[in-house]
């Protein structure tokens, strides 16, 4: 994957007035107020919004990732209706020696319950086995998120086991249901 080669392929339109983008710096006050109206959505599932106190802390995030997406490891997009951000999908622990990669996601609570993210995962997905290379995506969802683990099963992902106390998140350990789809698998 050239540094170029992403770039080639986003933005890119998927249906219903929706649009996955590259995260760049100039999304970072509209990610944050984002962020910042869905703190108790989010919280049960991620550590790091309790740490994402204002909107340095999105722009240090969007640096970070920006070094991972030059080392190939990773791929941040922003999942935009009609130019607003709504959510997040990425590409993480990508490991192009065994053409793998991790695909992790949230929406805006007001945005739930219309198969948006359903479909920017199917568009990943195909991003990931078309464009990326990859031979195995993997979805990680915590056992009792049944929203999450909707995603994966509805795109025909196979459920492969559960991590016991895998992350812990507000004190809470979470076990992790792992999904993964193969290229052969694949719709
Ligand atoms: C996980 C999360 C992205 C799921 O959001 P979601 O809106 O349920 O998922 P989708 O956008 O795919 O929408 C699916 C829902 O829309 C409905 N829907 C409507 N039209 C649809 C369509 N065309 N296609 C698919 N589903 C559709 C589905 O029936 C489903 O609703 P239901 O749960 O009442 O059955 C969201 O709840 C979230 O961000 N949660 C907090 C963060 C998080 O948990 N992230 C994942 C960590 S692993």
């Amino acid at each position: 994957m050239r540094s170029s080669y992403c770039e080639k392929i986003f933005p890119r339109e998927i249906g219903r007035s929706l649009t996955l983008s590259l995260l760049t710096q100039q999304h970072a006050r509209s990610l944050f107020e984002l962020t910042d109206r869905n703190r108790e959505f989010l919280k049960p599932w991620f550590p790091w919004v309790e740490f994402t106190v204002n909107v340095k802390d999105t722009g240090k995030f969007i640096d970070d990732q920006a070094r991972l997406y030059r080392d190939k490891k990773a791929v941040q997009v922003v999942i935009k209706r009609a130019n607003e951000i709504i959510g997040m999908i990425d590409f993480h622990e990508i490991n192009l020696e065994n053409e793998a990669g991790c695909i992790g996601y949230w929406l805006g609570e007001e945005f739930n319950g219309n198969g948006f993210m359903t479909s920017a995962v199917r568009e990943m997905v195909s991003i990931g086995f078309s464009d990326l290379k990859l031979n195995r995506i993997e979805i990680q969802c915590a056992t009792d998120n049944m929203k999450s683990r909707a995603i994966p099963e509805r795109l025909g992902f196979i459920q492969e086991g559960v991590l016991r106390c895998s992350e812990k998140v507000n004190g809470r350990f979470l076990d992790h249901a792992v999904y993964g789809l193969l290229r052969n698998e694949a719709e």
